[in-house]
């Protein structure tokens, strides 16, 4: 009744759990050496882990083996022993682990995330927190940018955080562990990355309605690639924009360097064409998909605070046609 072709059903749910689990965005799949000792400490934790468990039901099971051998005419149980395991196993033993995984964890591992100190670092970035996107900004360039930001491969990178409005949490799992953004406050963090690739980040902690819709993505350049790409955006607009542009509202929110529209309030467009995503990693970033979000973006992320604009469609593909070409 249980052929192989039953087993292998049973192994289906394992099987699609396992497909799910890429690398995108994965803590155990570590390319730098601070998400590598984070990976290796929740290895080592989770061996612990399944030896003590093993222990424990092993000594309940001989336990049960020998119940009942207690009584008149029969060996007493012997209580010394019974203590010894006792002290041993539930007092000496958790707290020299424990004292063990502070230590590696404070000395080591926390040690090895943290920012280098201001100025010691050939680059610092800035990132700021919004409900539902992340500004980057690079010190000492004018570029701007907005869900997605460029480091060079090999390089540490001082990391800055801070929030707009509500408490978020930068997090980019296969580099490093997540650093909050508190209003208020400025937190800062080691991003480094071991090989080039593009890297997938996520807002972790709640802010919101979108706060899934919160994502990044960190891009590891060759050393010289990461120059052009910076020098690149930091240059202005490369086409003046429609009268439309101001007309409809866009510039109220929206940056475009170079030109008058010089609000903070939504992500900056000076460059927007050149991304792989909109709407913080919500919709991939094309002509069609920027069309549909200016006319319905409160159905794709509803809440945001970019408001319905009442334009026609084909006043919406203009505009996109004419964001789609700032590259
Ligand atoms: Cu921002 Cu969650």
């Amino acid at each position: 009744m249980f052929g192989p072709r039953r087993h292998a059903l049973a192994l289906l749910p394992v099987a699609a759990l396992l497909a799910g689990c890429d690398k995108t965005q994965n803590a155990l799949a570590p390319e730098s050496h601070q998400a590598k000792d984070i990976a290796s400490l929740f290895w080592w934790m989770m061996g612990g882990a399944w030896i003590g468990l093993a222990l424990i039901v092993g000594l309940l099971f001989l336990s049960w083996r020998r119940r009942g051998t207690a009584g008149p005419g029969n060996r007493k149980p012997d209580e010394k022993a019974a203590w010894r395991v006792v002290i041993v196993l539930g007092i000496v033993t958790p707290i020299v682990v424990i004292a063990a995984i502070f230590v590696i964890g404070d000395l080591f591992v926390i040690k090895s995330t943290e920012a280098p100190a201001a100025g010691s670092t050939r680059l610092t970035v800035e990132v700021i927190g919004h409900t539902w996107w992340w500004e980057v900004r690079y010190p000492g360039s004018p570029a701007v940018t907005a869900n997605e930001l460029h480091i060079p491969v090999g390089t540490p990178v001082r990391l800055e955080v801070r929030t707009d409005d509500v408490i978020h949490s930068f997090w980019v799992p296969r580099l490093n562990r997540t650093i909050d953004a508190i209003p208020g406050r400025t937190n800062s963090i080691e991003l480094y990355a071991d090989a080039p690739g593009r890297y997938r980040g996520q807002c972790d902690e709640f802010c919101g309605l979108q706060h899934a819709h919160m994502a990044f993505y960190v891009y590891a350049d060759p050393p010289a690639a990461f120059r052009r790409w910076l020098a690149h955006q930091a240059q202005p607009v490369a086409a003046s924009p429609p009268r439309l542009f101001a007309t409809a509202g866009c510039a109220d929110c929206h940056a475009l360097r170079g030109t008058d529209a010089k609000s903070g309030v939504g992500p900056d467009l000076t460059h927007v064409g050149s991304r792989a995503t909109l709407a913080a990693l919500t919709i991939t970033n094309d002509k069609a998909e920027l069309e549909d979000w200016i006319l319905h973006n409160q159905e794709i992320k509803p809440g945001n605070e970019m408001p319905d604009i009442q334009i026609s469609r084909a006043q919406a593909a203009a505009l996109a046609a004419y964001l789609e070409g700032l590259k």
